[in-house]
């Protein structure tokens, strides 16, 4: 008992030893309490209490110094930590271009008088194609083209983001004087665009007496105040929704390599699709066609990220390459 009395373990190794030594299984408490039956009868009793006395003795001594060993560790480990060092630094992020894009293009309508309005993603065949006037065997549809839900039938990824003019119209009577800016996806990896899903801001303009010439006038506006062009240009086009229909160039002209290339040699850009809302697509939504006119458009925002920030491969945008995307950390 003096034995152990004596003892002082002061590391957790010193300790293990200890607990070993005495209360292992071949430790001494054991071997005693086995010479237990060749103590002569009339001794067991005594015997036996002076070894249950010496377990104890054994055992709160262990838990006292693991109690105090485990103190000791906690508290160097809180010495250690200097709460005065420097915080590791956190990288800030930026806003990707694209989206920097798109809030230009955003802000440029809002003070127009345009508010954000907003549709899902995975659309139904009803607001990607019937309510826009685009019949069943309209080659946009194609599998090729669209990405349909498998399982579920008539749902889709929507290919553009006219969808949200059928929603917005479906839901409230004019005036109407929105812009749906977001995601949309078509199954076009052969073509030039060579990825499948890119961004587009629509936009949706009805009321009592619009005309062309008020179409033109937005665009005119949003040309330049987005690049300063000195000209736009509306080209005769076709859109099931629209009638008529125009898509609209932006005057960049040839005099840089990098224009001639971005221009095909022409000197303007394509940016838009637009026109006056089919009365149909009226009819189909719930408004009066013979009250109620109005003007959409459609624009990528890719190109415009392109032309914005003289970026020479769109598949720059789609690398997330850090070392690329940080150029655009001042940009809002
Ligand atoms: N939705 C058309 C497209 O994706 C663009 C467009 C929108 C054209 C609105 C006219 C009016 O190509």
């Amino acid at each position: 008992m003096a034995e152990i009395a004596a003892e002082a373990p002061n590391s957790p190794e010193a300790l293990e030893s200890f607990r070993i030594k005495y209360l292992g299984s071949k430790g001494t408490v054991k071997a005693l309490m086995e010479a237990l039956r060749q103590v002569p009868n009339e001794q067991k009793r005594e015997y036996g209490q002076l070894m249950n006395t010496l377990k104890q003795l054994a055992e709160d001594k262990y838990q006292a110094l693991k109690t105090e060993l485990d103190a000791q560790a906690e508290l160097s480990a809180a010495t250690q930590l200097d709460l005065s060092a420097p915080a590791e630094p956190l990288p800030i992020g930026s806003r990707h271009p694209v989206a920097v894009t798109m809030n230009r293009i955003v802000d440029i309508f809002s003070r127009m008088g345009f508010s954000v309005a907003d549709g899902p993603e995975i659309e139904d065949d009803w607001h990607n194609f019937s309510a826009m006037n685009t019949p069943e065997d309209h080659p946009a549809r194609d599998m090729q083209d669209t990405f349909y839900i498998v399982d579920v039938p008539k749902m889709l990824l929507r290919t553009h983001t006219s969808p949200v003019q059928a929603r917005v119209m479906e839901n409230r009577q004019p005036p109407i004087r929105i812009i749906a800016p977001g995601r949309v996806y078509r199954n076009e990896t052969i073509s030039t665009r060579s990825h499948c899903q890119f961004h587009q801001v629509e936009g949706l303009y009805i009321d009592e007496n619009v005309s062309f010439a008020d179409l033109k006038q937005t665009l005119l506006y949003f040309a330049q105040e987005m690049f300063g062009a000195p000209r736009i240009r509306l080209r005769p086009s076709f859109f099931p929704f629209t009638e008529p229909s125009a898509e609209m160039d932006i005057w960049l002209g040839t005099d840089t390599e990098k224009n001639y290339r971005l221009t095909k040699g022409t000197g303007w850009l394509e940016i838009l699709g637009c026109g006056m809302v089919d009365p149909q697509v009226l009819e189909n939504c719930g408004i009066d066609s013979t009250r109620y006119s109005g003007f959409a458009f459609g624009m990528g925002i890719e190109r415009q990220a392109l032309r914005l920030y003289e970026i020479g491969d769109i598949r720059l945008l789609f690398e997330n390459d850090v070392r690329f995307l940080r150029q655009f950390a001042s940009a809002m």
